[in-house]
């Protein structure tokens, strides 16, 4: 091809003017601020191996990023929650304003994540809730910079009023903590299992974090229900299933459960908390190519099994990535972020996950049955369940 000198000029001028951009640009990134992550989590307490994992789980998708999402490298900013709700506002206000953290990934407690949407929603921090199933922050309190990458307490409990009424059972004893977790898990079971006609015939429960089970053992053994539902997670649920075998309850009233009752606690439960049914957004065994990868780059970066709370680390990192990556690490594009997240398809080791209108995962909820140390996966209870975002105008 010949071309005239005129033209040549000009496109080396373009070309020049292309490797400046990029030069510049290149420039930018590297030097580019590191992207402020607030966690906020439990270290303390009753959920302190579930904060642990999250972190885990978190900073391996980091790590197979290389290191960086949207371009930027990480500068972690941490608080320990205590899982105490009082101390809630005061722990979110540090990141928010001391730290003037760039994202918020927290936390496990319903009752503190409720303040720390708040928060998020007043000072428009975008928001990733990691655990906490607090039905409010994907109802009534959402909005478009508050993302979940793990359920709502109605998720899992819902599926499992289906499969006790499935089973048979006619009669049935909730027991659980005292808090939004607790209340919203038992009243997802109770509206399942008594639109598939079982009656909760009575609702059992103590102060968070209480572990002081015997009197209402009592009560359980005396009123002989078919079956007992309930929502304990961590050291509460350790100690939960030990007594409740311990009572010789496991004889003869069948317990279930939402899956936190035995996931990151089998080691602790040993002989306990074998045959138990509970109903969760994972299991043991999946055995996907996402999963096994998953599964195994976590032992080796951790020396630990991971468990539910890891996977919804993982992909509340994965969920942060997919959004800077659609603004090339630029966060105050809080639109073009949330737009990205919404339209993603979550390749998560749970299984793939797309989020609903109110920002809360889509799906499958899994039957699993403890055999020795796992969480054996029966099948899947309900297929692509999306909680229903009561009062949610977004
Ligand atoms: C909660 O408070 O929402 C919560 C805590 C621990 C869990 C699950 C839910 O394992």
């Amino acid at each position: 091809m010949t071309t005239t000198p005129r033209f040549q000029t000009l496109t080396r001028l373009s070309a020049i003017a292309l490797l400046a951009a990029a030069a510049c640009s290149g420039a930018l990134a590297q030097g580019a601020p590191k992207l402020k992550v607030g966690l906020m989590l439990p270290y303390t307490g009753t959920f302190a191996a579930l904060g642990t994992a999250i972190e885990n789980g978190f900073r391996l998708h980091v790590q197979e990023q290389g290191g960086k999402l949207g371009g930027r490298e990480i500068e972690f900013f941490k608080v320990d929650d205590e899982s105490d709700p009082a101390k809630a506002t005061d722990n979110v206000g540090k990141l928010i304003k001391r730290d003037q953290v760039d994202v918020l990934i927290g936390t496990v407690h319903s009752g503190v994540a409720m303040a720390m949407a708040k928060a998020a929603k007043e000072s428009n921090t975008l928001l990733i809730v990691p655990n906490a199933g607090a039905d409010a922050v994907t109802g009534p309190m959402c909005a478009p910079n508050i993302f979940r990458s793990s359920f709502s307490n109605w998720q899992p409990a819902y599926a499992m009023g289906e499969v006790v009424a499935k089973k048979g059972h006619k009669t049935a004893i909730t027991i659980t903590w005292k808090y939004a977790a607790g209340t919203e898990s038992v009243n997802g079971f109770k509206e399942a299992f008594e639109k598939s006609g079982g009656k909760v015939v009575k609702s059992l429960d103590l102060p968070f974090p209480n572990v002081e089970f015997q009197a209402l053992l009592t009560e359980i053994a005396a009123a002989k229900p078919d079956a007992v539902y309930t929502f304990f997670a961590g050291g509460g649920a350790v100690k939960f299933v030990k007594d409740y075998a311990a009572a010789g309850l496991n004889k003869t009233v069948p317990l279930y459960g939402a899956g936190f009752l035995t996931d990151g606690t089998l080691e602790a439960q040993g002989d306990a908390a074998q045959g138990l049914f509970t109903t969760l957004h994972y299991a043991d065994g999946l055995n996907t190519p996402k999963d096994n990868a998953f599964r195994l780059a976590y032992v080796k970066s951790f020396k630990l099994q991971p468990d539910v709370y890891a996977v919804q680390g993982y992909d509340a990192a994965q969920m942060l990535a997919i959004g800077l990556a659609a603004t090339k690490g630029d966060v105050s594009k809080k639109a073009e972020m949330a737009a990205a997240i919404e339209k993603a398809r979550i390749d998560s080791p749970r299984g793939p996950f797309t989020v609903s209108k109110a920002h809360n995962p889509v799906q499958d909820i899994y039957l699993r049955q403890v055999k020795g140390k796992e969480n054996v996966s029966a099948g899947v209870a309900v297929k692509a369940l999306a909680d229903p975002a009561r009062g949610c105008r977004m």
